[in-house]
């Protein structure tokens, strides 16, 4: 049995100026302990998606249709009682600014050890037990464990954070962007402390970030998103090697570090993330894809499979060899700039 079953997901935000459709129609599951990589630009839907598994939707989040089955039970029926204790015993978030949410006024053992006990029989001395062995396996002498947060550097506070989302063995750990606020030495100590850990407690995890180089390390699966919708799928194996949708191809282009492309190339794509207000017609990423035709101004592509454990979003896979190659050229996204720059002429 799948541990996650995420079905048809569609979540809106409802604004004043109307409902903003910032995730449709998305799919995917998770096996116990896999770990599963979700990129995409900023504004894509990520961290609403996460929010949403965690049922930590703001006031004016709505979950407009589709199941999330963790353990085969649909959580979005679940009531806050049952919710609350899914969370933590079961499911972790580490978020993007995780460390700022720690209690100035309380050690940092303090508040990992009220967590234990709010959620377990744990007497004060086993969750003390329990809190020094987390921070021993994300790094953290114990006596750390008395330190106020404003006595710890930022790494430091993050660590604390990670110890508090693992300290109850979650079966599910999300990760939302957990290093981003962190200088680049220290992320990387720090990813791999998340992975060493997810291995040996078997967690599963869902990694959230904007830069698909980490995902070719940590995670087996890739999900990359645009829009709000899923554009592809993919093995980490298969994608790194041979990413297959545009808007795949242009992400590749911005990271060249982990494929075979020309450092002094570095190549962004063009224009911004659709408005996702209103009605929205054809591809998701028609304005910015070099290869749209009509049909991708009318049709919405679905998710189709195009390999083993691999699926994308895209009216035309089979002319995959085509976009590889115009992709890694200057001028194929200057005439998507040029095309957006008329358009714009056009509007005003
Ligand atoms: N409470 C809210 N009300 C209305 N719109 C919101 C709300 N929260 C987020 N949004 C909008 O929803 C969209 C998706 O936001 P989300 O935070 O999920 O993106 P993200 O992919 O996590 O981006 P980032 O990489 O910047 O963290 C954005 O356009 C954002 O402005
Ligand atoms: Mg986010």
């Amino acid at each position: 049995m799948n541990l996650l079953e995420v079905k048809n997901l569609d979540i809106d935000y409802v604004t004043k100026e109307g409902n903003l459709k910032v995730v449709r129609d998305v799919s995917f599951t998770l096996k116990q302990g896999e770990s599963v990589g979700l990129v995409g630009e900023s504004g894509c839907g990520k961290t609403t998606l996460a929010k949403t598994i965690m049922r930590l939707l703001p006031d004016n989040g709505v979950i407009s249709g589709g199941e999330i089955n963790y353990k085969g039970e649909n959580i979005v029926t679940k009531n806050k009682e049952e919710i609350r204790k899914l969370r933590l015993n079961e499911i972790a978030m580490i978020s993007q600014s995780a460390m700022n949410s720690l209690n100035p006024v309380y050690t940092v053992g303090e508040q990992i050890i009220e967590g234990i006990r709010s959620h377990t029989n744990m007497s004060k001395k086993e969750a003390i037990k329990r809190a020094e062995e987390v921070f021993a396996i994300i790094g953290l002498e114990k006596k750390r464990l008395k330190s106020y947060p404003h006595q710890m550097s930022g790494g430091m506070k993050q660590r604390a954070i990670i110890a508090m989302a693992l300290s109850l063995n979650p079966s599910l750990i999300i990760a939302d962007e957990p290093t981003t606020a962190l200088d680049v030495v220290v992320q990387d100590k720090i990813l791999s402390q998340i992975t060493e850990i997810q291995k040996q407690t078997k967690s599963s995890m869902i990694f959230i970030t904007h830069d698909i180089s980490i995902i070719s390390e940590l995670c087996e699966t890739i999900i990359v998103m645009y829009g709000g919708k899923i554009m592809e799928k993919s093995s980490s194996k298969v994608f790194f090697k041979a990413p297959y949708h545009p808007y795949s191809l242009g992400l590749q282009n911005a990271f060249p570090s982990i494929l075979d492309i020309d450092k002094g190339d570095l190549i962004s794509i063009p224009g911004a993330p659709p408005n996702l207000m209103g009605e929205l017609k054809g591809c998701r990423f028609k304005e910015r894809c070099p290869f749209r035709t009509d049909k991708c101004m009318e049709e919405l592509p679905e998710l189709k499979e195009i390999g083993e454990d691999h699926q994308i979003a895209c009216h035309y896979p089979e002319r995959v060899d085509e976009f590889r190659e115009e992709s890694k050229k200057k001028e194929t996204w200057q005439m998507v700039s040029d095309r957006i720059i008329n358009e714009s002429k056009g509007d005003a």
